[in-house]
């Protein structure tokens, strides 16, 4: 279990302990997403390295029958000094495992992949059918058009779910190094007869997500700034949807991921996503209630890159995995509101 001290891997860990698995963490505590070294967990034998190296992940496979790699870089990032840490992070840390995996004939892979793989979500126009939008210019953010609208009429365009045979198209530097991730662990598959299930994560949120930091998700940011007494500050209209997944529902994707995968080789996508989506607006509101702070302030501010609205169909992750989220977005926040986060 790559990056199992971290925020989604350590309710995997939780998750696989509870199923009985013996589980081997392999965590370097990057600082990008710890603040002080992370603890182990107990029931879990803990290895202190970085995927680059490459004697301590040979040492960490030994024996090993599958692994979950939930270890990267997450999130936009400060500016572009970041992306040889990203991409030695997230690439070349993903190239020394999954060498070494074929070295230690370790088959099977779970992979945390992302929505963001597909950057804006999927469009249809009235007139010209489904159409994926290009990135919107400052110049229409700026005038408060944040629809993206279509490219031959320019009407606006009514949004969709997309799903997992969507044509890729990253909108940042993780979001390029996600893709990697995916298409390097496909030509291992390919070439080791190995099986893959790449789970693109929508927005994940729940107990122990990092407080506000340059690589934090807008939940944890909403969540920090109630604690500290501040309204949410919630960017263009509000109106841009997600889907929000509960932390808990997404370690439960990787336990059916693991299984799933022992069932033939070949790599394969699936959106892990709660099926019910929200506005950025609605999600800041429906916190700030639950933690009985400031109601949202919508400022107008947009970050260029951000994409308006991407939403999953979950179909394919509950006919072939056998997973659907069981948390719902107001039980979710409900207990989100006053959970602890990580330092
Ligand atoms: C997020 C994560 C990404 C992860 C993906 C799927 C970050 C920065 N992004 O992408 O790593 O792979 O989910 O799990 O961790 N917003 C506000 N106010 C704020 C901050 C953001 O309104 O203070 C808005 C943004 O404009 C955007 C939306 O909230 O419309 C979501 O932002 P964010 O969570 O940062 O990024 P995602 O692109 O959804």
């Amino acid at each position: 279990m790559t990056g199992g001290a971290g925020f989604i891997g350590t309710h995997v860990v939780a998750g696989l302990l509870r199923d009985g698995y013996d589980v081997t963490i392999v965590d370097a505590g990057h600082a990008g997403a710890h603040r002080t070294p992370p603890a182990g967990v107990p029931g879990a034998a803990l290895c202190r390295a970085d995927l680059t190296d490459r004697p301590a992940m040979a040492a960490a496979l030994h024996g090993v029958d599958a692994v979950i790699h939930q270890a990267a870089m997450v999130g936009l990032g400060v500016d572009l000094d970041d992306l040889p840490e990203y991409v030695r992070c997230n690439d070349l840390g993903t190239a020394v495992l999954l060498a070494e995996m074929a070295r230690a004939r370790v088959h099977r892979l779970v992979l945390a992949s992302s929505m963001v793989v597909y950057g804006e979500g999927a469009y249809h126009c009235p007139e010209h059918g489904p159409r994926r939008p290009a990135a919107r210019t400052a110049e229409d953010l700026t005038a408060g058009r944040f629809e993206p609208a279509c490219t031959v009429c320019g009407t606006a365009l009514t949004p969709g779910l997309i799903d997992e045979d969507a044509p890729l198209d990253p909108r940042s530097v993780y979001a390029a190094t996600k893709v990697a991730q995916e298409h390097l662990t496909a030509a291992w598959a390919r070439q080791t007869g190995g099986a893959v299930a790449a789970l693109r994560y929508h927005n994940v949120y729940g107990p122990g997500m990092p407080r506000d930091t340059p690589y934090s998700g807008v939940a944890a940011l909403f969540r920090s700034a109630l604690e500290a007494g501040d309204a949410p500050r919630v960017f263009e209209d509000g109106g841009q949807r997600r889907d929000f997944v509960h932390v808990r529902d997404v370690a439960t994707a990787n336990l059916a991921a693991l299984t799933a995968t022992g069932n033939g080789p070949g790599w394969r996508a699936y959106n892990i996503a709660s099926g019910h989506p929200a506005t950025v607006g609605q999600m800041a509101a429906e916190l700030a209630r639950s933690a009985k702070g400031p109601q949202p302030v919508v400022t107008g501010q947009f970050r260029l890159g951000d994409v308006r609205h991407v939403v999953a169909s979950p179909t394919r992750a509950e006919t072939e995995l056998g997973f659907r989220a069981a948390v719902r977005l107001t039980e979710g926040l409900a207990e989100f509101a006053y959970a602890p986060l990580r330092g």
